[in-house]
């Protein structure tokens, strides 16, 4: 389990590792109201699938509890406006819609209670926001749970003295605290394996570099950072045995979005037979979404390429894309690693 806290609730606030300062200073923010919430998201003080997806249940609970709604109408209208607001921070990650659905379910399971006719005068409301508050925390722990479990079942894709690759960050700082594909690593580490992880640096905002490496680093887990254009040539000279990423969004026929450069690793493994494994829970699976065309990819600001950590790096005004997801098609994919086993792409139905 890792040493650190990604995101927790704490009554009256969230707690969050501020995630754009690492790894040279561990800040943590206290956020008092869900627009607060909301910024962290947009602006990558929390980052990942799953912990975005938590961190917005955890906002809207926070925005709800602190509601003056005197009706339950009202406070449904506060909870749509939230939701929306929430909603509307990062569009790729579809555990953000998964955990803002789940929420929407208990609230109106908690509204269907009420014996109709005086529902208003029983005030539920606190009921509803004790409800709301409780499956926001259940989503948290649930998420602990599931890494954990993927883990178990993909860190039997690590052999004894295999060199992995993993890209973007992919740990306890995109999770409620183990990690998708670096909770597999984790879990190969706690079951006594040795290995050894190549970090992608994953340009442009750094995930690799940054907090994977620093995660690695607090676990003792021998690592060595490359910059992502070096891929090709490990892989060439065979010191690649696994490819293990993330995913922010899984189409029904098993196409993969993830972090941009995803899809370079992808081929280059198809090219020199390199196994390439995603790892993500179901809540990430979009069964509404057939392929990978209709998943929507956020363009992020043209800063986080022109700047690292604030620092510009490029020229000022410099026409800048800036993608901040690609799509691997799922001929691509070796298998899908889930909290209930591992897959092969094209059968995803369960
Ligand atoms: O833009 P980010 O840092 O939120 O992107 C994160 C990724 O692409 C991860 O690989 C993905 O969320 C899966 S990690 C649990």
């Amino acid at each position: 389990m890792a040493n650190f806290t990604t995101v927790e609730w704490k009554n009256d606030h969230v707690l969050m590792i501020d995630q754009t300062k690492l790894p040279n200073e561990e800040i943590y923010v206290k956020l008092y109201t869900a627009r607060e919430v909301a910024d962290a998201i947009t602006n990558m003080i929390v980052r990942g699938a799953p912990a975005i997806g938590v961190s917005a249940a955890f906002g809207l609970a926070l925005g709800i509890k602190q509601s003056q709604a005197k009706s339950v109408t009202q406070l449904k209208t506060e909870f749509e406006s939230l939701t929306k607001m929430l909603f509307e921070t990062r569009p790729t990650a579809v555990n953000l819609k998964w955990a803002l659905d789940r929420m929407r379910k208990v609230f109106e399971a908690c509204h269907l209670v009420i014996p109709g006719e005086r529902s208003e005068t029983r005030d539920p409301i606190p009921k509803i926001k004790s409800a709301l508050e409780k499956e926001a925390l259940q989503i948290h722990a649930e998420d602990i749970e599931i890494n954990r479990a993927m883990g178990k079942n993909g860190e039997k894709l690590i052999r004894n003295n295999a060199n992995i690759m993993t890209y973007c960050n992919t740990g306890a700082l995109a999770a409620a605290g183990y990690g998708t594909a670096l909770g597999v690593v984790r879990a190969a580490y706690e079951n006594k394996k040795k290995f050894h992880v190549y970090v992608c640096e994953t340009r442009p905002y750094l995930q690799g570099l940054r907090l994977t490496s620093w995660e690695l680093q607090k676990e003792d887990i021998p690592h060595t950072v490359i910059s992502d254009n070096m891929a090709a040539w490990l892989m060439a000279q065979k010191k690649v045995d696994g490819i293990f990423v993330g995913a922010d969004r899984i189409a029904k026929n098993g196409d993969t979005a993830n972090k941009i450069g995803t899809y370079n690793l992808a081929v280059l493994a198809k090219y020199h037979s390199v196994p390439f494994y995603v790892v993500a829970p179901t809540s990430t699976i979009d069964w509404e979404c057939p392929s990978g065309k209709e998943i929507p990819i956020e363009e992020r600001s043209a800063k986080e390429v022109t700047h690292v950590q604030g620092h510009l790096i490029g020229l000022k005004d410099v026409n800048v894309y800036n993608p901040a997801f690609d799509v691997t098609p799922s001929e691509l994919i070796t298998a899908i690693v889930t909290e209930k086993g591992v897959f092969k792409p094209n059968q995803l139905e369960f």
